[in-house]
């Protein structure tokens, strides 16, 4: 077989398929050969290029206008015309925001709706979500064993994101119902049967973010950031037109949700797996910033993000053409020997844990990335106060929605002895 430029596929390239058993695993594992042999190959099962170098990844993310982002959120599995009648009748209509615009609209947006977002205007936020966290906590810490994600890591990022829109309680409930079937929607192989059930949830999803926001819209004098941008579009609809609040409504409840939940719980697995580390933590609740981003580099909860070439052009020496769609895999870059020493190794002291992708990179660096650390932050500094002696329960399965890009598994058990529980003892 040949590649579009003409150039024969190797036989590790030709087999590759992300939806196997060793990509959604272990990314980076997966692409450890790759890495070595071929950082850049051309994969006939996906019809990408597939970029593994930090290097590489690192120049794909920094030129988003010869690397457009138009494709991010593109259905890599192309739905089935019934589908697309079901979203129809739902009056979807999805455009594009934020993560996949090209500029100059892309920055010109971004710079007007930045504000909420930046570590200064996140600080008062610390105490509701810290508040939020002890709730669920107190749920189960009698308990003795929880699975973490679905009785809390799953639930406090839809919460936290409702509540930083300004959406009100009694609407958040419904939209909580529907946010997870974007990510099969978007990454997945779904079956046709899957596609139509999926067409059903993301089209209910859609419609109950458009009663919400007509609410809103209406008196728009609330606090919260979709506040803010119907404020903004306002005074700029020229910027900011309906249809990109539309569309906002409910992008950026994907952006925030599933993302943060994955990163906290491979978080979690990922320090409870090294012992030495969680107590170290336990011990020294300032190293928590430190491990986060040792943990976002091992274990990120975006592994993989798209481009397209606008012409022809270079990624690590080969030639790509105008048009050749690149998945560009964090999760390999962030275990490249050239930039990070012993990559493999898990180590909260390492001097540059920050420089992994998992945020991406760039004019669409990750917007919402210092909520997604704080709610970290928050969530790991009351575990190791209240409950420093939990533990993994030993031999349980981790299951992975099959997809190229979000990855965390879906539940994670873990057991401690209530007696031990620090509160009780200092009462
Ligand atoms: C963009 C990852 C949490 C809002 C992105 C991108 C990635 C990413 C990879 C694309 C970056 C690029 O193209 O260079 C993550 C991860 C998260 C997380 C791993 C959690 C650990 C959040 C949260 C919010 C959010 C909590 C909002 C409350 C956004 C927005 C963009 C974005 C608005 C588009 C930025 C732009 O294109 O200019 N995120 N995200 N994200 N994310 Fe996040």
């Amino acid at each position: 077989a040949l590649s579009p430029t003409g150039c024969p596929v190797s036989p590790e390239a030709a087999e590759f398929d992300p939806f196997d058993a060793p990509y959604q695993l272990d990314p980076a594992e997966a692409l450890r050969w790759f890495r070595e042999q071929e950082p850049v190959f051309y994969s006939p099962k996906l019809d990408y290029w597939v970029v593994s170098r930090y290097e590489d990844v690192k120049a794909v993310f920094r030129d988003n206008v010869t690397f457009s982002p138009s494709i991010a959120l593109e259905k890599l599995t192309p739905a089935p015309p019934e589908a697309t009648k079901i979203l129809e009748g739902y009056g979807f209509a999805m455009r594009r925001t934020m993560v996949n615009e090209d500029e100059p609209d892309h920055m010109e947006r971004r710079r007007l709706l930045m504000d909420a977002f930046l570590p200064e205007n996140l600080e008062k936020h610390e105490a509701w979500v810290r508040e939020l966290v002890r709730d669920y906590m107190d749920r189960f810490i009698d308990k003795g064993r929880a699975d973490l994600v679905g009785e809390m890591f799953r639930e406090i990022p839809m919460t936290v994101a409702l509540r930083f829109l300004g959406v009100p309680n009694e609407d958040a409930k419904e939209l909580r119902k529907f946010s997870v079937a974007h990510t099969l929607n978007t990454w997945g192989r779904p079956s046709p049967e899957q596609q139509l059930q999926i067409a059903e949830d993301v089209g209910q999803f859609w419609k109950t973010a458009q009663t919400i926001l007509d609410r809103m819209c209406a008196d728009p004098s609330g606090e919260g950031w979709m506040y803010d941008s119907i404020r903004m579009h306002n005074r700029h609809p020229d910027i900011v037109p309906e249809s990109y609040l539309r569309s906002m409504m409910m992008a950026i409840l994907v952006a925030a949700h599933e993302t943060t939940a994955f990163a906290t719980t491979n978080a979690f697995r990922t320090l409870l797996s090294n012992r030495e580390s969680w107590n170290d933590i336990c011990e020294n609740p300032a190293l928590i910033p430190s491990a986060i981003e040792e943990c976002l580099r091992v274990a990120g909860s975006v592994v993989a993000w798209r481009r397209i070439a606008t012409e022809d052009t270079l990624v690590g020496g080969k030639k790509i053409p105008k048009g050749g769609k690149l998945l560009i895999v964090q999760a390999s870059a962030n275990r490249d020997p050239r930039h990070f020493e012993n990559p493999d190794e898990f180590d909260i002291y390492r001097h540059n844990s920050a420089e992994h992708f998992t945020f991406g990179y760039g004019a669409h660096q990750c917007m919402g990335k210092n909520i997604a650390r704080m709610e970290m932050r928050i969530i790991l500094d009351e575990f190791v106060r209240r409950l420093p002696h939990i533990d993994l329960v030993e031999d349980q399965s981790f299951e992975y929605l099959p997809n190229t890009s979000f990855r965390g598994p879906t539940s994670l058990w873990v057991e401690w002895e209530p007696k031990q529980n620090p509160e009780r003892r200092h009462h």
